[in-house]
């Protein structure tokens, strides 16, 4: 796979609808294509769009051991409704005691440094071996997001991993999301119904308030230049 590649399909899949591009790449990449699901409402129509369509393709959530009871609770309720499985990746056991014991157990809240740290050890590199001998993930990332987020592309090469990156939520704003949600009865995080657009580990995310943009409740103590995880480099 290359970055012409990459531009040449989003050429094909730039107008498709989400079930379109999901067929599309299901049926281009076969077992080579993997979702990467954080279980939030993004991520959660599409794998419904995936189940009813019955597409084989393998879906991973990266566990980094700092989640919300809610997530947890919603993955298996999300396995149950759709008869599926989600593969849990787990961070290193070894690499995470050894960062914590040594900058101890919030290192987070003391630095960036220190925050890309716990990043890298407990999401990037899950990711890495979850994405080992794929050529294409799917994301549930949307243009609306954020401002890291502006200028991407429905599929793109990512350079960070080495393979293509396909979002087929690119231009969904908030409002076609959770109408699509309540119209099919998708099962989400109850987090959301408390002020939680974005959510990712229990430390590092908090509720918003009316009129704050979707991710200021992520790593809020920081800059929102620098609010990435490195799953997705700017
Ligand atoms: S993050 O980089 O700030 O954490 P965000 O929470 O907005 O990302 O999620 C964007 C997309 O990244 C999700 O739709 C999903 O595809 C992927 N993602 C984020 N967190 C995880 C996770 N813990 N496990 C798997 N995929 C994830
Ligand atoms: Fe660690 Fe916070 Fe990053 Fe989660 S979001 S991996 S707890 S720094």
């Amino acid at each position: 796979m290359s970055k012409e590649q990459a531009i040449r399909l989003n050429q094909e899949v730039e107008h498709m609808s989400l079930g379109e591009v999901l067929g599309f790449c299901s049926e281009q990449f076969k077992d080579t294509l993997s979702f990467a699901t954080s279980m939030g409402a993004e991520d959660q129509v599409i794998t419904h769009t995936l189940s009813l369509q019955a597409l084989p393709v393998d879906v991973f959530t990266l566990d980094t051991g700092r989640m919300f009871a809610e997530t947890y609770d919603l993955i298996d309720k999300t396995q149950a409704r759709y008869n599926i499985k989600i593969r849990i990746m787990f961070p290193d056991a070894a690499e995470i005691e050894k960062m914590v014991n040594e900058k101890g157990i919030n290192l987070f809240y003391k630095s960036i440094e220190n925050r890309k740290l716990c990043c890298g050890l407990r999401k990037i590199k899950p990711l890495k071996r979850a994405l080992a001998g794929k050529q294409a993930w799917i994301t549930g990332l949307r243009r609306e997001q954020s401002t890291t987020r502006t200028d991407l592309k429905m599929v793109e090469w990512d350079e960070s991993f080495g393979l293509i990156k396909i979002n087929p939520l690119l231009e969904w704003s908030e409002r076609e999301l959770w109408g699509y949600i309540k119209e099919n009865n998708i099962p989400y995080n109850s987090l959301h119904d408390q002020k939680f657009p974005s959510i990712g580990c229990q430390p590092c995310t908090r509720a918003v308030l009316p009129g704050e943009d979707i991710r200021s409740g992520r790593w809020w103590w920081e800059n929102p230049q620098t609010r990435e995880c490195g799953l997705h480099k700017k």
